[in-house]
């Protein structure tokens, strides 16, 4: 896979206009959205990565093998931002998701160590309602048990049958132990006819 910096943008007006195909990483701040980018291409330090929560700014593409991009988006439910309801996903990320062009795909990135949290049950949700295509990864799976993992993505899907006829598409990742990238890759393959 060959990957490179594209750009950064601010606002919709400053995404790439080349008409290539983009999939996006979302998901709160701090749960390892750029890391999974790197472990993905295989580039530790394309995507910056930090411990503090909130280091993704901006809307970052990165091209991958010259015919589509990965999306590294800013995280969402970070504790300083204002948890009005207005603010609670901020507007980059709201128009990004809900209006980018060339936006085919998305994933939404969940802690696996954690029982399901309502700032992300309300993402899903909005995307439900907006018709958005997404799949759900849940990352970090090296932090604990594979048993645990399980149980808790078990819980996750319980909690969404409750309002979704049909779940999404479901993966695990580890950026640390670099495992389940290659499935990932391989459905964004599918999905792209590549
Ligand atoms: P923001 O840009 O702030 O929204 O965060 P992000 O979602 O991009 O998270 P980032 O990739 O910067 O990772 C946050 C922290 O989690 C860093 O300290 C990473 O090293 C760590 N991390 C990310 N993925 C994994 C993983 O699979 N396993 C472990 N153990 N740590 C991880
Ligand atoms: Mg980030």
């Amino acid at each position: 896979m060959i990957a490179t910096f594209k750009c950064s943008s601010a606002k919709l007006s400053q995404l790439p206009d080349d008409g290539l195909p983009e999939i996006a990483f979302i998901g709160r701040s701090n749960v390892g959205k750029s890391s999974l980018i790197n472990m993905i291409t295989g580039k530790t330090g394309l995507a910056k990565v930090s411990a503090t929560p909130g280091k993704t700014r901006l809307v970052n593409h990165f091209l991958i093998d010259h015919n589509w991009y990965l999306v590294d988006l800013p995280g969402y439910g970070y504790a300083r931002v204002s948890k009005t309801d207005k603010a609670k996903f901020a507007k980059i990320i709201i128009d990004y998701v809900l209006h980018a062009p060339q936006m085919h795909y998305l994933f939404v990135l969940v802690d696996s160590r954690l029982e399901p949290q309502k700032i992300d049950l309300e993402f899903i949700t909005m995307l439900g309602e907006n018709r958005v295509p997404f799949g759900i990864i849940f990352t970090k799976s090296d932090k604990q048990s594979a048993d645990k993992t399980a149980s808790n993505i078990a819980r996750f899907s319980r909690v969404m049958s409750e309002t979704w006829e049909e779940l999404p598409p479901m993966f695990t990742t580890s950026s640390e132990k670099k495992q389940g990238g290659q499935e990932v890759v391989e459905f964004v393959k599918k999905l792209l006819l590549l």
